[in-house]
């Protein structure tokens, strides 16, 4: 089977732009692929989060992904912290990486815009890590939104340049963007992506939040100044409509072409409602699932663990390829 990696960071309560862009994917991928889904912890610390509130985002989220239909029977749930290989084949891939590559990454840009106050050299370095998780377990496919496909190509470009100095360790991942829900969009400001960590919490919608209050954000959702009616996609001229538009395609499962025409004559409190309507229907049996598994301890520890043995007796094997290709003597 073709193996597939990916991950969220614990750095908040996951989106509907997560659940959309990512997690949904990997729920259909557990079929017919051989999946590793982990948490990103050690991704999450590069912001420097409260411990406390990192170790609930951390349970919360693997609640989250048994919610969302993740199955620990099928695939490998683990916590990145737990697998000392990926911070280990960082460490490598660091000097396989140059630093103008890793100064034209967006995400880099953006975040420490953010937070000048915390340029840290994580943030900066974030992409290698990446790349170790997903060339740890030699992924075939990584499922992600579109906001990562810049980092991914970059663990191609990592990926290839130590094969070609090393000969063939690392397969080279492909990545795997689904074609609608790829890049949620804010609320309020729908020219930029949908982000956990977003500081304006109109901005988002966590998939534990209460159905009134998703409601209440979506039926404020900017819809692009003029106040007539005016339903169509078009991303450019009409940014908060498409999103709502796309939004109501995802969750319903209907095209965006056959959605347009049934609001010819409506308004924008239509739409909005109907969207509100399909998200609270898709959170639902979600939100249900969650507090049972939130609740049960024994059961999250027994996933954590196993995840973690089968994830390292993957990753130990191509690490120790790596350091015996780079020329470190095993430990006698
Ligand atoms: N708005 C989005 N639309 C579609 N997919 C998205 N993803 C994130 N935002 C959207 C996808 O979710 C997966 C997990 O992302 P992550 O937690 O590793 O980090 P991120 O991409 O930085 O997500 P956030 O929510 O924006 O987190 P913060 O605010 O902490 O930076 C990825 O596959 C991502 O593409």
């Amino acid at each position: 089977k073709p193996v597939v990696l990916s991950g969220c960071q614990p750095s908040g309560d996951l989106t509907i732009g997560n659940y959309l862009g990512a997690l949904k994917q990997w729920v259909n991928m557990q079929e017919d692929h051989d999946c590793y889904y982990m948490l990103v912890d050690q991704h999450a610390i590069t912001v420097r989060p409260n411990p406390e509130a990192l170790r609930k985002a951390t349970l919360d989220g693997l609640a989250l992904y048994l919610a969302c239909g993740i199955d620990p029977g099928k695939s490998t749930i683990f916590i990145q912290s737990h697998v000392p290989e990926h911070a280990q084949l960082s460490w490598v891939l660091n000097s396989y990486t140059q630093m103008g590559e890793l100064n034209r990454m967006t995400q880099y840009k953006d975040k420490s815009q953010k937070s000048e106050a915390n340029m840290n050299s994580g943030l900066f370095t974030y992409p290698v890590l990446m790349a170790a998780d997903i060339l740890l377990y030699q992924a075939d496919r990584v499922p992600v939104g579109d906001d990562q496909k810049q980092h991914l190509e970059l663990a191609r470009d990592i990926a290839t340049r130590f094969n070609n100095i090393h000969g063939d360790i690392f397969k080279v991942p492909e990545p795997y963007i689904p074609k609608f829900g790829a890049r949620v969009m804010s609320l309020q400001e729908p020219t930029k992506k949908m982000s956990k960590s977003d500081d304006n919490p109109k901005n988002f919608i966590g998939l534990l939040e209460d159905p009134k209050k998703i409601s209440k954000k979506i039926k404020s959702a900017k819809t692009d100044g003029d106040e007539q009616a005016n339903i169509y996609h078009n991303v450019a001229e009409k940014p908060g409509v498409s999103n709502l538009l796309s939004l109501l395609s995802c969750t319903t499962g209907n095209s965006v072409e056959s959605l347009v025409p049934q609001y010819e004559d409506k308004m924008y409190g239509h739409l909005k409602v109907d969207v509100a309507d399909a998200v609270v229907a898709m959170l639902e049996p979600i939100q249900a699932k969650y507090h049972q598994y939130r609740e049960d301890q024994a059961f999250l520890n027994q996933v954590m663990r196993e995840g973690a043995e089968k994830a390292s007796a993957k990753a130990s094997k191509v690490l120790s390829s790596v350091y015996d290709a780079v020329g470190f003597i095993p430990r006698p």
